[in-house]
């Protein structure tokens, strides 16, 4: 007989967690990032304010994926939207409605926030990523993008 799928927690990260959101950060960017995400968990991931959410899924003893977002109000003229800067899902446990649910999950936080938008921002070549936020039914914001190089 199948032994039954491990129940999945969606929930605030705790500082025992990091070890594990480092290793699978690394993993999809290759570049291991500790410092940052110590700052991060500092910034976000003390529950001290409905506008910031860092939340962590939790499945069989491990943490298998993770989505960080904030409620940012007015910035650039735009009126208080969630932004999504974050979301990765080990790459062992893709595929399986996971990175949806941790979407649902910082989009309720957001709501919870009384905020009605969701944003977030893609590299045009990121053909995995858009195409998960395109599933979610994603589509290109009213704002653009600027950038030059400083040198
Ligand atoms: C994007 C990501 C979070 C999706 O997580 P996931 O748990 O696999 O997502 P889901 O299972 O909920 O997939 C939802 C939908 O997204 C789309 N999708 C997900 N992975 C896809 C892929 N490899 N190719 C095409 N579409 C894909 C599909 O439409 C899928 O729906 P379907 O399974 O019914 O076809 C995950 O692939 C990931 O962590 N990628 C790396 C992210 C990254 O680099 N983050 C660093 C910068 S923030």
């Amino acid at each position: 007989m199948n032994s039954p799928a491990p129940a999945l927690v969606i929930r605030p990260v705790e500082a025992a967690d990091l070890g594990q959101v480092i290793a699978i950060d690394a993993e999809s960017t290759r570049i291991e990032k500790t410092d940052y995400w110590y700052e991060l968990f500092h910034r976000f991931g003390t529950g001290r304010t409905r506008q910031r959410l860092f939340l962590v899924a939790e499945a069989d003893n491990a943490i298998q994926g993770f989505v960080i977002g904030e409620v940012r109000d007015w910035e650039f003229g735009s009126p208080p939207c969630g932004w999504v800067f974050a979301i990765n899902v080990r790459p062992g446990a893709r595929l399986a409605g996971l990175g949806t649910k941790l979407l649902e999950a910082v989009c309720t936080g957001f709501r919870r926030a009384s905020v009605a938008t969701v944003r977030t921002q893609v590299s045009r070549d990121n053909n995995l990523v858009l195409s998960f936020f395109r599933s979610q039914g994603m589509m290109a914001a009213p704002v653009i993008t600027l950038e030059r190089s400083l040198d």
